[in-house]
């Protein structure tokens, strides 16, 4: 029986909610890789390991190992653990292998990290010969859903609850880069092969309210991990409010999901 998660922890379940929606970018990056018969993988930030072992299954590997810190999303990947394999709790932002992988992926994980110059090179100086990198980032800090979040964090009286630190900045904006730039830093590091592609997902959902539902599991998690709880439950409110107003209370709704699928092949 799996413990709920700590507040403002991730929430397997919540997350779950869209595992149609999300696994498609997993399919999509899988579908840039070769397989690699008996090889090694790592998938960083694996979330609840379902796509780890289907990364195992359809890339033909012999083991991957799943890495993620929160002890939620662990908890629930361990469930998932055997048959080659196995999750570890580990920060992907400096992430090392003990023994060199030949693929490396990391899905709607690195927006969570800065500086994806010095991750990246982290993360190839793990490949073996050959090895594969293949990344999906989320490139939508411009969609409302974001936008009127990262607002109402500097608006009271979320900004003062959120105390001295501020507010949690909205990490997809902070940090995910542009795809040329993660070309070029795919070139610099050495990848002899490379595919960098823009890619709109076109979910309908059934109105605002799943929106909100979506952003909940996600993004939204870092403002719940720092506002208390009636405080957090008055912004969602507020939130969906607000979100419903800007996106005209659409039903269907119609919500565009802009992803940066990468994939790079070091030399042999
Ligand atoms: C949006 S989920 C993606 C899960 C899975 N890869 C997928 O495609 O469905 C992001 C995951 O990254 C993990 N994560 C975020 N920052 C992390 C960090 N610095 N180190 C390890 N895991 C991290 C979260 O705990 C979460 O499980």
């Amino acid at each position: 029986m799996l413990r709920e998660p700590a507040r403002g922890d991730w929430s397997p379940g919540q997350y779950g909610k869209f595992a149609a929606e999300r696994s498609q970018p997993f399919f999509d990056l899988l579908s840039l890789m070769d397989p690699v018969e008996g090889g090694t993988a790592a998938d960083l930030g694996c979330g609840p390991g379902e796509l780890t072992r289907l990364a195992l299954e359809e890339l033909h590997l012999a083991t991957i190992v799943g890495v993620d810190n929160s002890p939620a999303m662990l908890a629930s990947a361990e469930q998932r653990s055997g048959g080659g394999v196995s999750f570890v709790s580990g920060d992907i932002a400096t992430w090392q292998s003990s023994a060199p992988v030949d693929v490396v992926i990391a899905a709607a994980s690195l927006q969570w990290v800065p500086h994806h110059r010095e991750v990246l090179r982290h993360w190839t100086a793990a490949l073996a010969p050959g090895g594969q990198l293949a990344v999906q980032v989320p490139a939508n800090a411009h969609a409302a859903t974001h936008v009127l979040a990262a607002q109402m964090c500097g608006e009271e009286p979320y900004a003062s609850a959120f105390g001295a630190n501020g507010p949690p900045p909205d990490p997809v904006h902070d940090n995910v880069l542009a795809p040329d730039d993660y070309a070029r830093i795919l070139d610099d590091l050495g990848f002899v092969e490379q595919s960098v592609t823009l890619r709109v997902y076109p979910h309908r959902l059934a109105n605002v309210r799943a929106a909100v539902e979506w952003v909940k599991g996600t993004t939204l998690t870092r403002i719940e991990k720092r506002l208390p709880d009636d405080t957090y439950a008055r912004f969602l409110f507020e939130y969906e409010e607000r979100l419903g107003e800007l996106l005209d209370h659409a039903e269907p709704l119609f919500y565009p999901f802009s992803r940066i699928l990468f994939w790079g092949r070091v030399a042999t």
